[in-house]
């Protein structure tokens, strides 16, 4: 029997076998005793080398179809039982539709952001609007139109980050401003909003600004280089500091609680004239003192005045016919005292097991 003969037998062994093959395991086996190395139709290919030269051409040509064939054949029976074993398994086992997916987690504002927008839930209620202010301010309107004058020591690098001016034609006068390398700066306080807000709103005004505000403080316990501050102003005709503290106890009431007391304590700002500051009665020991109001029976929560002439004046507001009052609220101060927070810096590090607990 020659060489031909023996191909067309195998080719016939080759599909019996790949027939045969009724599972993954069988047709694997198939191939391996085809095609594996040492398979027969590999076996025969290796054999071409020893043919003789003139048959070479025709057994070589023979030989090649068989092996695709084969490769053919075999890919077609696995597809073939892969898709009877997906029949089999449809059949036998069913698809609960109703099994919960993977829920996936859902976020939520932070805590701060929560704070902050209480804060202006409490005043929309009373008719404020919510404004914003620039975070890169010219100390014009950081100190110089707030009424702070010109040796006023939070004007120093040392309380205020200053920024390279690099808007087009500003040259460095160090001489005029000796407190930094420029008159650009991150803002201290948002009370540089009220400037903008009054060189662009007629009064009455009565508007809050929150935002974040900066001061080269080394991150501690109580103190953080960027913090958020609400800022408050209000200026209208015949505006009184019984308008200041009615507005600020609703404000504390609505903050702290309804059995809250307030405490109006002088203090000074540049530019609000009478200033103080605001202490609420403690809420975890109703004001008979504690470690956690240091004591004291209060804790402080804003700071705030009448504004001062002089501010209206900058602004181009007549003093004469309106009055107005500020305030400013430290959101951070507010977080902490609401939730006993020991450490402001666990509001900046991202560590959600803190997080997600407000
Ligand atoms: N800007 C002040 C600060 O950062 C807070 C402040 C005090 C704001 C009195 C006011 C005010 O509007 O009237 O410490």
């Amino acid at each position: 029997m020659g060489l031909i003969d023996d191909l067309d037998a195998l080719q016939a062994r080759a599909q019996e076998m790949i027939a045969a093959a009724t599972d993954a395991k069988k047709l694997e086996e198939a191939r391996v005793a085809l095609l594996g190395r040492k398979g027969e139709i590999t076996q025969i290919m290796h054999m071409m080398g020893k043919v003789a030269p003139e048959e070479r051409p025709v057994l070589g040509k023979r030989a090649n179809e068989l092996r695709r064939m084969a490769e053919s054949l075999i890919e077609h029976a696995a597809g073939d039982l892969k898709r009877q074993a997906m029949r089999e398994l449809m059949a036998t086992e069913s698809v609960d539709v109703t099994l919960p997916g993977a829920r996936p987690t859902i976020g939520h504002a932070h805590l701060i952001n929560q704070i902050k927008e209480e804060i202006e839930d409490v005043f929309c209620g009373i008719g404020y609007t919510v404004e914003s202010g620039p975070q890169v301010e010219t100390s014009y309107y950081n100190f110089t139109a707030l009424n702070a004058p010109m040796d006023h020591p939070s004007r120093s690098a040392r309380d205020t980050f200053y920024v390279v001016d690099n808007a087009p034609g500003s040259v460095a006068h160090p001489e005029q401003h000796a407190h930094g390398e420029s008159d650009v700066l991150l803002r201290t306080q948002t009370s540089g909003a009220q400037i903008h807000i009054m060189e662009h709103q007629k009064p009455p005004i009565y508007a809050i600004v929150p935002g974040t505000v900066y001061r080269p403080d080394t991150a501690d316990a109580c103190h953080l280089p960027q913090f958020n501050q609400v800022e408050g102003i209000v200026v209208d005709e015949g505006v009184t500091f019984g308008d200041l503290k009615g507005t600020l106890d609703y404000f504390a009431r609505a903050m702290f609680g309804e059995d809250r007391q307030t405490r109006y304590r002088p203090h000074f700002f540049p530019f609000t004239e009478p200033s103080c500051e605001l202490d609420v009665s403690c809420h975890v020991c109703g004001g008979k003192g504690c470690s956690f109001c240091k004591h004291s029976g209060w804790i402080e929560i804003l700071g705030c005045g009448m504004i001062d002439p002089n501010v209206l004046i900058n602004c181009g507001v007549d003093p004469d016919r309106y009055t107005g009052f500020a305030f400013g609220i430290g959101v951070e101060r507010v977080a902490a005292l609401r939730y006993d927070l020991p450490d402001l810096r666990t509001l900046m590090t991202g560590d959600m097991r803190f997080l997600e607990q407000f």
